[in-house]
């Protein structure tokens, strides 16, 4: 496994729409591995393959709190069959947007379809924190991220910031 640098917002590949995957084969589950360990040592509970750069729909997921139980959840060419019309609220944050939070209400429980570590069919019925997170993560294969439920102002006013710090950064990276 490898560590990928994450990619951060305003970039313009974070807003393209990622594509379906045909097969499941080794060379996929070593792509999942290093997303799963870029997630673990960022660290952050989702990951979304477009967030290194790569344009599949491929998701790992893990919101265990125990550090020595780890749950990992790997997710391809994951599909919505169902949201909730009942809405919960959390706190969201996303790795390409560091620093920022925001309190964004999505459906409270939602069911899909997707294809597992190993190319297997299944379902998955989701509440809670998980649907929260499922959800943020398939708007990354959409190209859409949690700044864009906010108004305008605040979008514009983060995404500014995130751009100084770019700049700030470019300059030590020499
Ligand atoms: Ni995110």
């Amino acid at each position: 496994m490898s560590k990928k640098p994450i990619v951060v917002e305003p970039d313009p590949i974070l807003r393209k729409k990622s594509q379906s995957l045909e097969k499941v084969d080794d060379e996929l589950r070593k792509l999942l591995d290093d997303m799963l360990e870029t997630m673990y040592s960022a660290p952050g509970i989702g990951l979304a393959a477009v967030q290194i750069g790569i344009l599949k729909r491929l998701i790992v997921i893990d919101i265990s709190k125990d550090v020595e139980k780890k749950k990992p959840l790997f997710l391809i060419n994951p599909k919505i069959t169902f949201q909730s019309k009942k809405k919960s609220s959390y706190e969201e944050g996303c790795l390409s947007i560091p620093g920022y939070f925001a309190e964004i209400a999505r459906p409270s429980e939602c069911h899909l379809n997707y294809i597992d570590y190993y190319g297997k069919e299944k379902s998955l019925k989701a509440n809670g924190l998980l649907s929260t997170c499922i959800q943020h993560e398939i708007d990354h294969l959409n190209g859409i991220l949690f700044i864009d439920y906010l108004s305008k102002i605040k979008k514009d006013m983060i995404i500014k910031k995130l751009k100084k710090q770019k700049k700030e950064l470019d300059k030590i990276v020499l």
